[in-house]
């Protein structure tokens, strides 16, 4: 990357000196006399370092360098500085600058340092993007849908998000408490903190202790070196935990006391280590009635349900059915290298109407299912998954007209459910609570046979 470099001296040998000493590195280097021609050309933009004098006649460094801080935070500065002047750039470094060195300046030494800044400036700002590229991935443009349900979800991420409250996530499996989790952390003040997930219920209590609160080397078997635990690398930050709910009772009474404390002691060590967490806690469970049963204690409900958010279950927003299908689709596309597929009008209706007990998790597998089976340029309706196909024929409705005999609608429920079993006689016979001998002389009565084999 090619960086601008800003010399300000007010003497015209030691301004072509540097320039001379700097030149040849791919850096465009601009050099001026004083202060105030300095900040013009700062505040034109993009000056990544600054090399400047601290004795100048109109304005001196010190200033320059204050001014430069208000105008571009992210310039960097080296101050130049001689015999009589090594505490004013003392001072200098404490208002940010980053390095100084003394006159007559040794030009091997300030190319060195100079590449050193860049270096680290350069680091500064990849970080800085990879940063931005982390919170929008994890923000809300990470959550899709447009539902007046979901529109108060974002609300209520929004109100919790600036505070330190608890929040316990309730709501279906599937149904995204993870990614509102996430949302919650990248847009509260903790954001440049870590966001620490642990899903409690796949865990034993020895090893959730020690996952959660560290242990020191030797406190059990399997312990040989100390380990520090997700609380702690929660510190100043989120700890998201997940099927709170499938803990048991003496972990319970633990995690209820370093919630109200924000202390702890690792597993087998003495030292009380302090943290300041914010908890989310999640669960697709029941938790009023894993409450009344006894199986969730009653005081670690109140600590963490100090804010509640439930995620509706998709089949109660189903206007964000079109939008996910196709969020997933362009993502599964890209993915696995295909053109954008469409999808059928027919197609998309029978995914509307599906009911999702697996809520989001099932669609998108399913998109990314279809995605990779996907032979044409349309996925159609036979495309689907079985369950989505066959809950929509579950749903097939015979119209008949006021006026026909009983013996017509028979004949029609009897042709109607010989279609869907595609002519299994015996499954025909289950559906309509018929002897399979019954249902054999009815289909010849009624000339319904023919019709079966075509
Ligand atoms: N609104 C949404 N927009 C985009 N993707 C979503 C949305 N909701 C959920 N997902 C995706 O669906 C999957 C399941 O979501 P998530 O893991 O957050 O569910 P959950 O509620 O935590 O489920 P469980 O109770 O099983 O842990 C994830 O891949 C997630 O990215
Ligand atoms: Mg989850």
């Amino acid at each position: 990357m090619k960086h601008r470099i800003l010399i300000v001296d007010d003497e015209k040998n030691t301004r072509d000196g540097l320039l001379w000493g700097l030149e040849g590195k791919n850096n465009e280097i601009l050099a001026v006399a004083g202060g105030s021609e300095a900040l013009d050309i700062v505040r034109a933009g993009d000056v990544h370092l600054m090399i400047t004098d601290l004795k100048m006649p109109e304005m001196d460094g010190l200033e320059l360098l204050k001014a430069v801080r208000d105008e571009s935070p992210s310039t960097e500065a080296i101050i130049l500085t001689g015999h009589g002047t090594v505490e004013t750039a003392v001072e200098a470094i404490k208002l940010g600058a980053f390095d100084y060195l003394m006159k007559p300046v040794n030009l091997d030494e300030l190319g060195l340092l100079v590449e050193r800044v860049l270096m680290q400036r350069d680091l500064k700002d990849e970080n800085a993007a990879l940063r931005e590229q982390l919170e929008e991935r994890h923000g809300f443009a990470s959550i899709v849908g447009h539902s007046a349900k979901m529109e108060a979800v974002y609300k209520q991420v929004r109100q919790v998000a600036p505070t330190r409250a608890s929040v316990l996530l309730t709501g279906e499996s599937g149904t995204g408490k993870e990614l509102v989790a996430a949302a919650i952390h990248y847009n509260s003040p903790r954001k440049r903190k870590r966001f620490i997930k642990l899903n409690c219920g796949a865990l034993t209590t020895t090893l959730l202790e020690s996952e959660l609160f560290g242990h020191e080397a030797g406190s059990f078997t399997d312990a040989r070196k100390q380990k520090i635990g997700r609380f702690e690398l929660a510190d100043e930050g989120t700890l998201f935990l997940d099927e709170i709910t499938e803990t048991a009772p003496e972990f319970q009474v633990r995690l209820l006391r370093v919630l109200q404390e924000q202390e702890f002691e690792r597993v087998g060590g003495t030292q009380t280590v302090r943290v300041d967490v914010r908890v989310i806690a999640a669960t697709n469970r029941d938790v009023e009635s894993a409450v009344r049963d006894g199986r969730f204690r009653e005081d670690l409900y109140y600590r963490l349900n100090v804010v509640r958010i439930e995620i509706p279950p998709l089949r109660e927003r189903r206007d964000d059915i079109p939008l996910l299908v196709h969020a997933f689709l362009e993502e599964f596309c890209r993915e696995n290298g295909k053109p954008l597929l469409k999808i059928a009008p027919k197609a998309m209706t029978m995914l509307c109407e599906y009911d999702w007990p697996g809520n989001v998790r099932q669609l998108r597998n399913a998109i990314e299912g279809m995605v990779v089976l996907a032979q044409g340029r349309e996925i159609g309706a036979r495309n689907l998954p079985e369950e989505i196909r066959a809950e929509a024929s579950s749903r097939r409705t015979l119209l008949l007209r006021v006026g026909a005999t009983l013996a017509e609608m028979e004949k029609e429920m009897i042709r109607a459910t010989l279609e869907e079993t595609k002519g299994n006689r015996a499954a025909a016979a289950r559906i309509l609570g018929l002897g399979r001998k019954t249902l054999y002389r009815k289909i010849e009565e009624y000339g319904l046979s023919a019709d079966e084999e075509g």
